[in-house]
């Protein structure tokens, strides 16, 4: 048997990429709590009716891309394709419509889509996304926007197109779909199958088709911003001026119609221009006025965004997460303080928390030490030496070489100190560069 793989569509994060992961997310969750959101957790699984009835039938991620199966009590599951069917299902299902509304919900979490792989496309994808239900104001659109925004200038991404659109709603959009059918009946012979068929099931679709010819006929389509009811007009225009007003520059784009069928009145992406292929857009979302009521609750409107990982982490100008290694290693000088040395290593983590590792593999004295320089270690701890006096134990600066010999009980004291002048030095610990360290016998602060 060959050595398994990961599955195709799917990767491993390796500790670098995991720890920067984590720093991006914790910074989109700091802006989020900034804005009033609170985190929420689903199920990686729903029954599946929750995604057919709320993400649409018609749509190509019910159609082909969902990981369906019956579990084995025959209840028909599916792996999340995207995380704002569940949050709405979670939102009824507890009743948060009796919170203050707008509630704010958000996430992260991965998403599976049965998908043809390709750059920046995976079949299980991580996205950070957020709800707000409850409100139907405009605010709410230009809010939830600009949140977004802010995490990406956070996360330093520049070289962004805000492109929004508007799909109406219940009063307008019924009109405006004959209008299209009908078009589009009129230039089936230069549509490619696919738009034929959409022509029918998911008129919309056809907007956002890549075929040379069906873009050739949709740049002449009757566009939905031109058929907008007045409400919905009016909506539209005052999410444009308040994006305005705090600085974006949203650019309107007929062909943004998204992939899924909940979406009513505004609808946006973040397309990066810094992503040199098709899959451009690192987060996008819009408004769902109908969503939480087709999956039966109250009569709720919402607007959300979802946000690809992958994509936000190939853009994201925030520095590679430095490898840190752990800050103090423990060096068992002789077979018989090996013990000791564990014990030790385990009183500076647990008692005095300072980061520790000592030697798991049985090493000599001289490799443990290599071993503590390549683990970025910047202090060993020097367990067993002969000329010791009970009690003590040598301190060595990995970098300097300069030792000292300290009494195991004030080793809380001392590293207080160190901790401290590396301070001074404008350094946490973890990337202190030595300069506060006692050791040295200069001091702290002088660089
Ligand atoms: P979506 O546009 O399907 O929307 O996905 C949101 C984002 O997830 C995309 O802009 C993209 O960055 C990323 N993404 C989607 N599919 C993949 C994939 N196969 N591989 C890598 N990245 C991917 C939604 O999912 C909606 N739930 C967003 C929303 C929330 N609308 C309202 N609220």
């Amino acid at each position: 048997m060959s050595a398994p793989k990961a599955p195709k569509g799917t990767y491993d994060l390796l500790p670098a990429a995991a720890e920067r992961r984590a720093d991006i997310v914790a910074i989109a969750a700091d802006v989020f709590t900034s804005y009033g959101f609170r985190q929420i957790v689903t199920p990686e699984f729903e029954e599946t009716g929750l995604f057919a009835r709320g993400v649409g039938d018609a749509t190509d991620i019910v159609r082909k891309e969902m990981y369906s199966f019956a579990d084995r009590g025959g209840r028909e599951l599916t792996l999340r394709p995207e995380g704002t069917a569940p949050v709405c299902r979670a939102y009824v299902e507890h009743g948060m419509f009796k919170l203050a509304k707008p509630v704010k919900l958000w996430y992260y979490a991965p998403m599976f889509r049965y998908e043809r792989p390709q750059a920046g496309r995976y079949r299980e994808h991580y996205q950070f996304g957020a709800e707000a239900l409850g409100s139907d104001d405009p605010l709410v659109d230009a809010e939830v926007i600009a949140m977004l925004g802010q995490v990406y200038d956070e996360l330093e991404i520049g070289d962004l197109t805000l492109a929004v659109n508007s799909m109406g709603d219940g009063q307008c959009r019924p009109a405006y779909m004959e209008l299209l059918r009908g078009f589009l009946a009129g230039h089936a012979a230069e549509l490619c199958g696919e738009c034929r068929e959409r022509a029918v099931t998911n008129p919309l679709r056809a907007f956002d088709c890549k075929v040379e010819s069906c873009r050739a006929v949709m740049s002449g389509a009757p566009r939905l911003v031109d058929h907008l009811c007045e409400p919905c007009r009016r909506h539209f225009d005052t999410v444009l001026e308040l994006l305005r007003r705090v600085g974006l520059d949203p650019v309107l784009d007929f062909r943004l119609v998204r992939g899924l069928d909940y979406y009513t009145r505004t609808t946006f992406e973040f397309q990066s221009n810094a992503l040199g292929f098709a899959q451009s857009t690192i987060g996008g979302g819009g408004r769902y006025d109908g969503l939480v009521e087709l999956i039966g609750g109250p009569p709720t409107p919402g607007f959300g965004f979802g946000s690809g990982l992958e994509r936000v982490t190939l853009v994201a100008g925030l520095e590679e997460a430095e490898d840190e290694g752990p800050l103090a290693y423990v060096v068992s000088f002789v077979p018989e303080s090996r013990a000791d040395a564990f014990a030790l290593a385990q009183h500076l983590r647990r008692d005095l928390l300072i980061d520790a590792e000592c030697d798991l593999a049985g090493r000599s004295a001289k490799a443990q030490l290599r071993q503590a320089g390549r683990s970025g270690a910047e202090l060993a701890l020097l367990v067993g030496l002969a000329d010791l006096a009970d009690g003590e134990v040598r301190l060595r600066d990995l970098e300097s070489g300069d030792e000292e010999d300290v009494a195991i009980a004030e080793l809380g004291d001392w590293f207080d100190d160190w901790l401290d002048d590396d301070d001074l030095d404008g350094h946490g610990h973890h990337h202190g560069n030595g300069n506060g360290n006692p050791l040295g016998g200069n001091g702290g602060g002088e660089a």
